[in-house]
């Protein structure tokens, strides 16, 4: 049987890294039992790699405009990926569409979180704020947030936790993202440790 303790995580953020900063927190505090082992960004100004810093996490940027092709992007991430021995890749507000042979390599071990109740409100373009100002503008009686596993398709592959949150008449995009991102910091703590319980010990990575 593998060793739950040793479970090794990779979180890619493009942001501010709050959701990071609640999987280096549910690992802290042993809820998750695993650890970061290292933090990728497109982006070396995210907050996301100042948080990982601080918490002693490796960081990796790969920003997608220093490579030739989709190909060579790829071929560096998985690299990164792969020497590290990782079990199970967050999406942390990643903005990057995740490339195919990263999603292929990786299949049940990728979660994504998205602030609204999939497989409404998800697809391409739909982040930050535009996914709340949608959900008011349809006249939505609830949103939430949602994890999921990670396929070929922007917020498609199966949803795997989510948690409701109504919406009140009182709304505008921001208080709804607010209240959002507060559940989503115990969602998806709660959803790698769902992971770790159920599909941690089928991983062929040992
Ligand atoms: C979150 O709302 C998440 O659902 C979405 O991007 C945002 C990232 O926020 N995918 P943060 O960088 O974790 O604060």
């Amino acid at each position: 049987m593998k060793d739950k303790k040793a479970v090794r995580i990779a979180v890619f953020a493009s942001g501010k890294g709050t959701n990071l900063q609640s999987i280096i927190d549910g690992c802290r505090r042993g809820d998750i039992p695993g650890k970061v082992v290292f933090v990728l960004s497109d982006n070396s100004h995210a907050f996301a790699i100042s948080r990982a810093k601080r918490a002693g996490i490796e960081t990796v940027i790969l920003a997608r405009r220093r490579y030739k092709s989709d190909e060579t992007y790829s071929a560096r991430m998985l690299k990164e990926v792969r020497k590290r021995k990782i079990d199970l890749i967050c999406l942390a507000g990643f903005l990057l569409k995740l490339p195919e042979p990263v999603v292929r390599e990786y299949r049940n071990r990728i979660l994504n979180i998205h602030p609204a109740l999939l497989p409404k409100f998800g697809g391409k373009g739909m982040y930050g704020l535009r996914v709340h100002r949608e959900v008011l503008r349809k006249g939505e009686k609830i949103s939430g947030c949602s994890v999921h596993f990670v396929d070929e398709k922007y917020d498609h592959g199966r949803v795997f936790l989510r948690k409701v949150v109504k919406v009140k008449k009182t709304d505008t995009p921001e208080t709804l993202q607010e209240r959002i991102l507060k559940e989503e910091h115990i969602l998806f703590p709660k959803a790698v440790r769902k992971w770790v319980d159920e599909f941690y010990e089928e991983q062929k990575n040992d």
